[in-house]
Parts: structure tokens; C-alpha cells; sequence
């Protein structure tokens, strides 16, 4: 994993909330609250407090989005109609079992930071950038163009992110984003192709 940092930011160094030393927050959102007790060792595992923070914080909006992407494809998968039912309803099930699987994997990175994970409606509609399901189900192409908006956005998210990890050493985290941006990438192709003549 290349260390040097890519054009785009936010580096640490103005990654929000991170440099004035408190726990990162879009709104009035609190995003990656700090865990921790006077009865277990201070975490210890080369990446300071502040840089934990700003990475938790990036980790968080991550995962909400991952989320609310999963349900979305869940929904369309529940209620998908029309001449390609079958292959979209198989289709959206492979896609919102990836993706509910990624959640599992990016709260417990959170959690080794020092931090809790969100894990409610509440907060992941503060820090969420996908929107909410929609109310009535679209018609099937509709799900498939709001699919593709929603894969590039979360890869969008986690690709802002990965110079973060890496200014502070913490390639698991780099790694792990760049492992979501290619498969959000590669989701929003398939489902982009059949948007095309
Ligand atoms: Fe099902």
C-alpha cells in the first residue's frame, strides 16, 4: 500500500474535528464515539488518538452508508416486478448479502480503533449520504439507476477516506476501503449495464 498521499484530501491534518482534538461530528451527529474503561489497557497499536478518531470517523459514514445501501437492495429485492423479475430478484440478493456482510466487517475495524460503532436508524440517518429507501417502489429500472447512485456514493465516501488511513500507517483501514471502493465500483458497472442499448 502506497504511503504517500494522493492529491485528494481530507489528510489527517484537516480531516474534520481531528485537528482541534475532539471526536470528529457532521451536524449535530455524533460519529464515532470513543469506547474504552479505567480497568483495560490504554489502546496501544501505533496509531494515536486523534488519527483514530478521524479514521473511526471515515469508518462510521462508511458503514452507515453501507448499510442503508443494504436495505435499499434488500427492498428492491422484496419488491422488484416486471419482465426481469427473476434475475433482478437474484441479482439483489448476491448484492445486499455482500453488503450486509461488509457492515459486519467495517463496525468491527471501528470497534479495534477504540471506538463504538453506529448501529441505529437514528444515527445512520444523521451520517448517512444515501438516501433512505424510497417510499413506493420504483419500477425496476428506477431500482437499478438508484442502485448505481448508490454504489459510486459509497465508493465516493470510502475512496475520500483512504489517504486518511494511510497518513496515519493504517494500512488494515486503507486496505479495507480500497477493497469496498472495488467492489462498489465493480457493482456500479454490472448495474450500469443494464441502463445501456
Ligand atoms: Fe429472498
Amino acid at each position: 500500500m502506497a504511503k504517500e498521499l494522493k492529491k485528494t484530501k481530507p489528510s489527517i491534518a484537516n480531516a474534520p474535528a481531528a485537528a482541534a482534538g475532539k471526536v470528529p461530528k457532521k451536524g449535530d451527529a455524533m460519529v464515532a464515539q470513543e469506547s474504552g474503561s479505567r480497568n483495560a489497557p490504554i489502546i496501544n497499536i501505533g496509531i494515536d488518538r486523534q488519527d483514530r478518531a478521524a479514521i473511526a470517523e471515515g469508518l462510521s459514514r462508511v458503514l452507515a452508508d453501507t448499510y442503508t445501501l443494504y436495505l435499499t437492495t434488500h427492498n428492491f429485492h422484496w419488491n422488484v416486478t416486471g419482465p426481469h423479475f427473476n434475475s433482478l430478484h437474484a441479482m439483489f440478493m448476491t448484492q445486499y448479502t455482500e453488503l450486509w456482510t461488509a457492515t459486519d466487517v467495517l463496525a468491527e475495524r471501528i470497534r479495534a480503533l477504540g471506538h463504538y460503532a453506529p448501529g441505529s436508524y437514528a444515527e445512520f440517518s444523521k451520517i448517512s449520504t444515501v438516501p433512505d429507501v424510497p417510499q413506493t417502489p420504483p419500477k425496476a429500472m428506477e431500482m437499478v439507476r438508484i442502485l448505481v447512485k448508490g454504489h459510486e456514493t459509497v465508493s465516493r465516501i470510502a475512496r475520500e477516506f483512504i489517504p486518511v488511513a494511510e497518513e496515519a500507517g493504517d494500512d488494515p483501514t486503507a486496505d479495507m476501503l480500497t477493497a469496498r471502493c472495488t467492489v462498489h465500483d465493480q457493482t456500479a458497472w454490472m448495474l450500469r449495464s443494464l441502463l445501456e442499448d
